[in-house]
This record gives structure tokens, sequence and C-alpha cells, in this order.
């Protein structure tokens, strides 16, 4: 029984997070996904548009998932194999090379990422839905507006 081991956060749960579960569910018998919760994100600087709860639980539902918990410090890794008798620790090639460490308790293995999708993209596409966004275009617009009454008075 192989058991494989993730960590990940998740957030706008996309098509490039699908792609690794599945190839990580057929790497084994047993696979594990560490979800980071919003304070061990909060404490990196980082936010999420999806609150831990609803991450966790899409991650849960995706077919060849048996457990999710929570990713909480970055010490607890060790810890988990060790729990869960995980046989090898995978992450995207985003991190490629940062766990090698942990090549004393199991293997370690970098998959590649899907190319051309990242929350950071989406959350990029969805910022012209934000308020501060919008009154930024509402700004230059009234400068671009300005700039064209005053050519019009000088011609
Ligand atoms: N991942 C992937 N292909 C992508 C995006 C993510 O294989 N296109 C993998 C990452 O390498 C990681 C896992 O999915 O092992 C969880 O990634 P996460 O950081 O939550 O998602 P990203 O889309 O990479 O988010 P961000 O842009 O915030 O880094």
């Amino acid at each position: 029984m192989t058991t494989v081991l993730t960590y990940g956060t998740f957030d706008l749960f996309h098509i490039g997070h699908l792609r690794l579960l599945e190839r990580l569910g057929a790497m084994g018998d047993r696979l594990i996904v560490g979800v980071s919760t919003d304070e061990f994100n909060a404490g990196k600087g980082k936010s999420t548009v999806v609150p831990y709860d609803d991450r966790a639980a899409i991650v849960g539902a995706i077919k060849g998932v048996d457990l999710v918990l929570p990713e909480q410090s970055w010490e607890q890794k060790r810890l988990d194999i060790v729990e869960h008798g995980v046989d090898v620790f995978v992450m995207g090639d985003d991190w490629a090379g940062k766990f090698d460490d942990l090549a004393d308790l199991c293997r370690v293995e970098y998959l590649p990422r899907t190319k051309g999708i990242s929350t950071t993209g989406l959350k990029e596409m969805l910022r012209v839905l934000d308020p501060n966004h919008v009154e930024e275009m509402q700004d230059a617009l009234r400068v671009v507006s300005r700039l064209l009454d005053h050519y019009r008075d000088l011609t």
C-alpha cells in the first residue's frame, strides 16, 4: 500500500489543481492532501478568496482524495509523514528542491505544473471587479476626458 502526501492552498480551485490531484491519485493507493488554513496563509502574508472550510470540502470531494488535513505550520510535514506512514511526498515543480530534506523519511518528488493557469492569474482577472480598481479606472477616464476637453479648447 503506497501513501502519497501533498500540500497546497487550492484557492479558486482550477484545472491545474484537478490535474495535479489526478496524477497524485494514480501514484499510489491512498492520497492525503494538506490544505493550508486561513491562519497559516495569513502568516505568509497571503489571503484567499475561498475560506479554508470550503477549500477543504472541495479538495475532499475530488475522486482519489482519501483524507484532507489542515496545514497549519511549516514544521508539521515531518510529523504528518510519520503519523500517516507516507511513502511519497509530492509537490508541483514550483517547489522543486524546497523539500528535499524530507528524503530521509520518504521519497520526495516534484511534478510539472499545468501550463497557463494559476490562482494568481485568476485573481488578476477578478481584479477588474474590485471596487478600488473600478475607481482607479474611473479616475483615469476623468483624466483622459479633461485632456480631450483641453485639446478641444486649443483647436
Ligand atoms: N499546480 C499545478 N498546476 C497549476 C497550478 C498549481 O500543478 N497550473 C499545483 C501546484 O504546483 C501545487 C498545487 O497545485 O502543488 C496547489 O497549488 P496552489 O499554490 O494552491 O495553486 P496555484 O494556482 O499555484 O496558486 P498561486 O498562483 O497562488 O501560486
